[in-house]
């Protein structure tokens, strides 16, 4: 398809670090032409955060940064404000990130910005909302795991290590840049039917916050209930409940189906040596010929979910006594012929050379001038019409000129600008 769908719009991408830039990525992949706007002479942070190569763009850019251009501006600079108007007239799109109200301070306030181009969208990522009480505070991706609930319901309920407990996984940052791409999509549609443009505005906390709708779920239902009867803590812990908090529930499954995560042979060297396995209620009989259990099929013990949660750690240890003498995979390849849901836990070094990954495109290997090659999590979303292909970030202003000259500055024009730092 040698049109992709976002071909046409223009975005102005004035963001750093990891929300808005993960945003701004994922439209450039579908075809957006996203022009990466950069403080000249230092750029994004990460250019030159947690360097692997000296002088090279550091991954934590290149990984967040792909297909865009890169035009340097000191937007604080009158020359600089002038392209930036100039830009934004000819845009449909401007993403940003910066700490609360460095837009309004640097002179582009929303009402500023809608005189410029009424069809323009705006589109922020801020720690908090519009109005909050915190709206005023700067936030990275762990503060918004903790202001958004993720961190208290993660982890463990007890022992040394019951503390609030951050994910891996960009909850707070990449999660609301995917937030945010949904709401400038949104906002075009929108802008076909009215003419107009419109702030579009996600909080990291909000954003993790939609993560942790189930968690919400639980906190209702143990202020009516009293106790939470898929927890680890049911029903020999009641006390977890006591205060009626939801408490942190480990590596249980959270939904209706209990699960936990099962030592796999070599799990006393290999740190990644299990599987997560569910325990679906309808599979139980399947799981029961898995593990060449028969009668627990018959058992009234075991024939319901709720007659099996007091014995749900008796089942768990019968299936890691089971899986002891095998690996995670051939573990894994048992119970798939048995339809229960379980996998791997698997290491990023398994991961990044995992040929499925590659196959489809979710693992991608992409030049760069100054690094050579590269690898990068390609598009998650697969379309039937077209493949994305992710074409690698762009070098410090390396589009800076191919940019200005769109918009009608001449060479000596440019010249000047490059004289006094402005780009
Ligand atoms: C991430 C964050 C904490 C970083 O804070 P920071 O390093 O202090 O940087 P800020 O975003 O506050 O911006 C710093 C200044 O650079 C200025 N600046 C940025 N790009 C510029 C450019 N091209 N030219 C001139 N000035 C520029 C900003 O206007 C701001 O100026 P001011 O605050 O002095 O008026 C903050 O940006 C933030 O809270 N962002 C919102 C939430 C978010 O996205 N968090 C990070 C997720 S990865």
């Amino acid at each position: 398809m040698s049109d992709l769908p976002l071909k046409g719009i223009k975005i102005i991408d004035f963001t750093h670090v990891q929300a808005g830039p993960a945003c701004t990525q994922m439209l450039a992949w579908f075809g957006a032409d996203v022009i990466k706007l950069e403080r000249p002479g230092a750029g994004d942070v990460t250019r030159t955060q947690l360097r692997d190569i000296p002088n090279a763009d550091a991954l934590y850019f290149t990984m967040l940064n792909s297909n865009k251009r890169s035009l340097t501006l000191n937007t604080k600079a009158p020359e600089g404000k002038a392209v930036l108007e100039k830009l934004i007239r000819e845009s449909d799109v401007m993403v940003e990130n910066f700490g609360p109200g460095a837009l309004d301070r640097m002179g582009f306030t929303w009402e500023r910005i809608q005189e410029l181009n009424p069809g323009m969208i705006l589109a922020s990522v801020k720690g908090f909302s519009e109005g909050h009480h915190y709206e005023d505070l700067k936030v990275y991706e762990n503060v918004a795991q903790c202001a958004g609930g993720a961190a208290s319901t993660t982890g463990w309920w007890k022992g040394e290590n019951s503390v609030p407990t951050i994910s891996a996984a960009a909850l707070g940052d990449s999660n609301t840049g995917m937030h945010l791409a949904i709401g400038i999509l949104t906002a075009i549609i929108g802008r076909q039917k009215t003419g107009k443009g419109q702030k579009v505005a996600c909080s990291m906390q909000d954003a993790v916050l939609n993560l942790c709708r189930v968690k919400m779920r639980d906190q209702q239902r143990l202020e009516k209930v009293g106790y939470l009867e898929e927890y680890p803590q049911y029903p020999h812990e009641m006390e977890a409940f006591a205060d009626k908090v939801t408490p942190r529930g480990g590596n249980a499954g959270g939904g209706g189906q209990p699960g936990w995560i099962l030592k796999c042979k070599g799990w006393e060297t290999d740190p990644n040596a299990y599987i997560y396995f569910t325990v679906q209620g309808h599979a139980w009989e399947p799981i029961c010929d898995a593990l060449g259990k028969p009668e627990w099929k018959t058992d009234p013990a075991y024939t319901t979910a709720k007659a099996r949660q007091p014995h749900i750690d008796e089942i768990f240890a019968t299936i890691e006594d089971f899986i002891k003498d095998k690996t995670k995979f051939e573990a894994v390849d048992i119970f798939r012929k048995f339809d229960i849901p379980c996998a791997p836990v698997l290491s990023m070094k398994e991961l990044l050379r995992d040929e499925s990954l590659r196959k489809s495109g979710s693992i991608v290997e992409v030049p760069h001038k100054e690094r050579g090659s590269y690898f990068t999590i390609g598009s998650p979303i697969k379309f039937s019409a077209f493949k994305p292909s992710i074409t690698g970030s762009p070098l410090l202003g390396e589009h800076s000129e191919q940019v200005l000259a769109e918009l009608g500055y001449g060479a000596e024009q440019i010249a000047a600008m490059k004289a006094k730092e402005v780009i």
